[in-house]
């Protein structure tokens, strides 16, 4: 079974977590109409939080490093409301992130930081999780997904976990073996929850600590 997240209406599966993490900074207090929500994406978060930034009234910023391939998620942003800032390839993922949080520890802004956020896997936990349980209506083997964050795996994995406790859960891909694939329990990629963003320009890191981004 295959599940189009595609259909969603920022286009992925990262609406899911922009509604969910922005609602969540809301009622927390962190987040106040007419504050800015900031925060570091390769694109398809960016657009979820743009869209919902737009849908409740806030101005958003969206850090995006900057590659070719993601020009038409630039694009979408912008035409969204966001600003982009672009940062150059040739700054590591701490210098990135770093340039992310220093932007939302301003007076009036809300770093959202999907990377680090509780919120993004309990997103899955609360609403991926459970569809995925009941449209297959419990017959899963295999939870099978690509990883970014890490937060969908780690969410729908803990989801459908509680479900079937007695499920193996590997820790590393390698554990998963093809001769596993016709086990009744279902099996979940977990891997660690929070990968590096974008990984072209760590070994660039030494150049410089300061990020010089086109802000458009
Ligand atoms: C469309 C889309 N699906 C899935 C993922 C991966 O999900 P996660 O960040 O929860 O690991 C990403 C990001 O890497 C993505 O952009």
């Amino acid at each position: 079974m295959c599940k189009l997240e595609q259909h969603n209406p920022g286009g992925s599966l990262k609406d899911r977590i922009a509604l969910h993490m922005i609602e969540k900074a809301e009622r927390e207090g962190r987040l106040k109409p007419g504050d800015v929500i900031v925060d570091i994406s390769s694109g398809n978060t960016g657009i979820g939080e743009a869209m919902v930034a737009a849908a409740k009234g806030y101005k958003c910023i969206i850090a995006m490093p900057e590659a070719p391939v993601m020009y038409e998620r630039y694009l979408t942003c912008r035409m969204l409301g966001a600003e982009v800032h672009l940062l150059n390839r040739v700054y590591s993922n701490e210098a990135m992130l770093k340039y992310v949080e220093e932007l939302g520890q301003q007076e009036g802004f809300c770093y959202i930081n999907q990377f680090y956020s509780d919120y993004n896997p309990e997103a899955h936990i609360v609403r991926l999780g459970p569809e995925i349980w009941s449209q297959t209506h419990g017959q899963i083997d295999y939870f099978v997904h690509g990883i970014g964050t890490g937060g969908c795996v780690q969410g729908v994995g803990t989801f459908l976990k509680a479900k079937k406790p007695a499920a193996k859960v590997p820790r590393q891909p390698s554990s998963l073996e093809p001769k596993a694939l016709h086990l009744v329990t279902f099996r979940c990629l977990l891997t660690a929850r929070w990968c590096n963003p974008v990984t072209v320009h760590a070994h660039r890191s030494s150049q410089s600590n300061r990020l010089n981004p086109g802000s458009t």
